[in-house]
Protein backbone atom coordinates (compact mmCIF):
# COMPACT_ATOMS: atom_id res chain seq x y z
CA UNK A 1 0.00 0.00 0.00
CA UNK A 2 2.78 2.42 1.31
CA UNK A 3 4.79 2.01 -2.09
CA UNK A 4 1.54 2.08 -4.56
CA UNK A 5 1.14 5.34 -2.60
CA UNK A 6 4.46 6.58 -3.12
CA UNK A 7 4.41 5.21 -6.68
CA UNK A 8 1.17 7.43 -7.53
CA UNK A 9 2.49 10.74 -5.66
CA UNK A 10 6.09 10.05 -7.93
CA UNK A 11 2.99 9.80 -11.12
CA UNK A 12 1.52 12.95 -9.80
CA UNK A 13 5.05 14.61 -9.48
CA UNK A 14 6.23 13.86 -12.58
CA UNK A 15 2.82 15.08 -14.35
CA UNK A 16 2.94 18.31 -12.47
CA UNK A 17 6.62 18.88 -14.16
CA UNK A 18 5.87 17.75 -17.33
CA UNK A 19 2.73 20.27 -17.10
CA UNK A 20 5.50 23.16 -15.71
CA UNK A 21 7.81 22.04 -18.84
CA UNK A 22 4.94 22.62 -21.45
CA UNK A 23 3.87 25.56 -20.03
CA UNK A 24 7.48 27.36 -19.92
CA UNK A 25 8.60 26.35 -23.28
CA UNK A 26 4.62 27.72 -24.77
CA UNK A 27 5.64 30.83 -22.95
CA UNK A 28 8.92 31.34 -24.65
CA UNK A 29 8.99 30.67 -28.45
CA UNK A 30 12.03 33.09 -29.42
CA UNK A 31 14.50 30.89 -30.92
CA UNK A 32 17.85 31.53 -32.83
CA UNK A 33 17.91 32.86 -35.98
CA UNK A 34 19.00 30.88 -38.83
CA UNK A 35 19.54 34.09 -40.96
CA UNK A 36 21.83 35.38 -38.23
CA UNK A 37 24.52 35.51 -40.42
CA UNK A 38 22.70 38.00 -42.79
CA UNK A 39 22.09 40.28 -39.82
CA UNK A 40 24.01 43.44 -39.67
CA UNK A 41 25.73 45.12 -36.95
CA UNK A 42 23.84 48.25 -36.03
CA UNK A 43 24.85 48.96 -32.59
CA UNK A 44 28.12 48.88 -31.05
CA UNK A 45 27.56 48.56 -27.12
CA UNK A 46 31.57 47.65 -26.51
CA UNK A 47 33.09 49.50 -23.19
CA UNK A 48 36.91 47.98 -22.51
CA UNK A 49 37.11 44.27 -23.12
CA UNK A 50 33.23 43.59 -22.52
CA UNK A 51 29.89 44.96 -23.79
CA UNK A 52 27.44 43.85 -26.52
CA UNK A 53 26.82 44.12 -30.18
CA UNK A 54 23.66 44.56 -31.16
CA UNK A 55 22.13 43.36 -34.89
CA UNK A 56 19.17 43.18 -37.30
CA UNK A 57 18.03 41.68 -40.67
CA UNK A 58 18.64 44.65 -42.76
CA UNK A 59 14.87 45.06 -43.74
CA UNK A 60 14.06 45.11 -39.95
CA UNK A 61 16.41 48.10 -39.52
CA UNK A 62 14.96 50.24 -42.93
CA UNK A 63 11.03 49.35 -41.19
CA UNK A 64 12.71 51.18 -37.83
CA UNK A 65 13.90 54.19 -40.08
CA UNK A 66 11.14 54.41 -41.79
CA UNK A 67 9.68 55.27 -38.09
CA UNK A 68 7.71 52.27 -38.18
CA UNK A 69 6.49 49.52 -36.15
CA UNK A 70 8.66 46.15 -36.14
CA UNK A 71 6.38 43.20 -37.23
CA UNK A 72 5.46 39.56 -35.58
CA UNK A 73 8.38 37.79 -37.08
CA UNK A 74 11.19 40.37 -36.26
CA UNK A 75 14.62 39.08 -34.81
CA UNK A 76 17.06 41.23 -32.77
CA UNK A 77 20.19 39.91 -31.26
CA UNK A 78 22.41 41.22 -28.97
CA UNK A 79 26.08 39.72 -28.78
CA UNK A 80 27.81 39.44 -25.18
CA UNK A 81 31.64 40.00 -25.17
CA UNK A 82 33.13 39.36 -21.51
CA UNK A 83 37.02 39.89 -21.63
CA UNK A 84 37.48 40.02 -25.44
CA UNK A 85 35.69 36.97 -26.12
CA UNK A 86 32.48 36.64 -27.38
CA UNK A 87 30.35 34.40 -24.70
CA UNK A 88 27.11 33.86 -26.16
CA UNK A 89 23.72 35.53 -27.35
CA UNK A 90 20.77 37.27 -26.31
CA UNK A 91 17.45 37.31 -28.84
CA UNK A 92 14.12 38.84 -28.85
CA UNK A 93 11.43 37.67 -31.16
CA UNK A 94 8.20 39.12 -31.99
CA UNK A 95 4.81 37.32 -32.72
CA UNK A 96 1.21 37.94 -33.67
CA UNK A 97 -0.09 37.38 -29.81
CA UNK A 98 2.75 36.42 -28.05
CA UNK A 99 2.25 38.84 -25.50
CA UNK A 100 -1.01 36.57 -24.43
CA UNK A 101 1.30 33.53 -23.84
CA UNK A 102 3.42 35.60 -21.10
CA UNK A 103 2.14 36.87 -17.51
CA UNK A 104 1.32 40.02 -17.80
CA UNK A 105 3.44 41.34 -15.10
CA UNK A 106 6.13 40.14 -16.99
CA UNK A 107 4.83 40.83 -20.66
CA UNK A 108 6.81 42.68 -22.87
CA UNK A 109 4.14 43.43 -25.70
CA UNK A 110 4.42 40.25 -28.13
CA UNK A 111 8.53 39.82 -27.58
CA UNK A 112 9.78 37.08 -26.46
CA UNK A 113 13.24 36.77 -24.58
CA UNK A 114 15.90 33.78 -24.75
CA UNK A 115 19.16 33.73 -23.98
CA UNK A 116 21.60 31.24 -26.35
CA UNK A 117 25.34 29.52 -25.98
CA UNK A 118 27.66 29.80 -28.40
CA UNK A 119 26.59 26.20 -29.67
CA UNK A 120 22.88 28.12 -30.38
CA UNK A 121 21.22 26.02 -27.78
CA UNK A 122 19.09 27.80 -24.87
CA UNK A 123 20.79 28.54 -22.08
CA UNK A 124 19.67 29.32 -18.35
CA UNK A 125 21.43 31.93 -16.49
CA UNK A 126 20.53 33.94 -13.73
CA UNK A 127 20.09 36.89 -16.38
CA UNK A 128 17.49 34.89 -18.38
CA UNK A 129 15.04 35.44 -15.76
CA UNK A 130 15.23 39.19 -16.09
CA UNK A 131 15.23 39.87 -19.31
CA UNK A 132 11.61 41.16 -19.40
CA UNK A 133 11.82 43.02 -16.04
CA UNK A 134 14.86 45.31 -17.28
CA UNK A 135 13.06 45.89 -21.13
CA UNK A 136 9.53 46.62 -19.32
CA UNK A 137 10.46 50.07 -18.58
CA UNK A 138 11.21 50.75 -22.07
CA UNK A 139 7.75 50.00 -23.02
CA UNK A 140 7.39 53.40 -25.02
CA UNK A 141 10.26 52.25 -27.85
CA UNK A 142 8.44 49.01 -28.16
CA UNK A 143 10.37 47.16 -25.31
CA UNK A 144 14.11 48.19 -26.73
CA UNK A 145 16.92 49.90 -25.60
CA UNK A 146 18.30 50.14 -29.27
CA UNK A 147 15.62 51.70 -31.32
CA UNK A 148 17.44 54.94 -31.60
CA UNK A 149 20.29 53.45 -32.59
CA UNK A 150 18.97 51.07 -35.76
CA UNK A 151 16.54 54.75 -36.61
CA UNK A 152 20.04 56.37 -36.77
CA UNK A 153 22.29 53.53 -38.42
CA UNK A 154 23.93 54.19 -41.74
CA UNK A 155 25.04 51.40 -43.50
C1 LIG B 1 19.55 45.06 -16.54
C2 LIG B 1 18.80 45.35 -17.74
C3 LIG B 1 18.74 44.31 -18.86
C4 LIG B 1 18.52 42.97 -18.75
C5 LIG B 1 18.32 42.13 -17.51
C6 LIG B 1 18.47 42.47 -20.12
N1 LIG B 1 18.67 43.48 -21.01
FE1 LIG B 1 18.58 43.34 -23.04
N2 LIG B 1 19.27 45.23 -23.19
C7 LIG B 1 19.54 46.09 -22.14
C8 LIG B 1 20.20 47.28 -22.64
C9 LIG B 1 20.64 48.48 -21.79
C10 LIG B 1 20.33 47.12 -24.02
C11 LIG B 1 21.00 48.07 -25.02
C12 LIG B 1 22.36 47.53 -25.45
C13 LIG B 1 23.42 47.65 -24.40
O1 LIG B 1 23.48 48.65 -23.65
O2 LIG B 1 24.24 46.72 -24.29
C14 LIG B 1 19.69 45.84 -24.35
C15 LIG B 1 19.53 45.35 -25.63
C16 LIG B 1 18.97 44.12 -25.94
C17 LIG B 1 18.73 43.65 -27.29
C18 LIG B 1 18.91 44.45 -28.59
C19 LIG B 1 17.54 44.96 -29.01
C20 LIG B 1 16.94 45.98 -28.03
O3 LIG B 1 16.13 45.62 -27.17
O4 LIG B 1 17.33 47.13 -28.10
C21 LIG B 1 18.28 42.36 -27.18
C22 LIG B 1 17.94 41.42 -28.32
C23 LIG B 1 18.21 42.06 -25.76
N3 LIG B 1 18.63 43.15 -25.04
C24 LIG B 1 17.79 40.85 -25.26
C25 LIG B 1 17.84 40.53 -23.91
C26 LIG B 1 17.63 39.19 -23.38
C27 LIG B 1 17.27 37.96 -24.20
C28 LIG B 1 17.80 39.27 -22.02
C29 LIG B 1 17.77 38.15 -21.01
C30 LIG B 1 18.62 36.99 -21.30
C31 LIG B 1 18.08 40.66 -21.72
N4 LIG B 1 18.11 41.39 -22.87
C32 LIG B 1 18.27 41.14 -20.43
C33 LIG B 1 19.21 45.87 -20.83
C34 LIG B 1 18.88 44.62 -20.30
Amino acid sequence: MSSFRSALLALVGATLLIANGLAATAANRATFPKDFKQMVMYGDYRRGSGGELAYALKETIDIAKAGKPLPPGTRLVLEIYNDGALTGYFVMEKGVDWGLEVDEEKRTGDWHFQEFGLDGEVKRSPIAERCEACHQGQESNDFMFTRDRMEAYLP
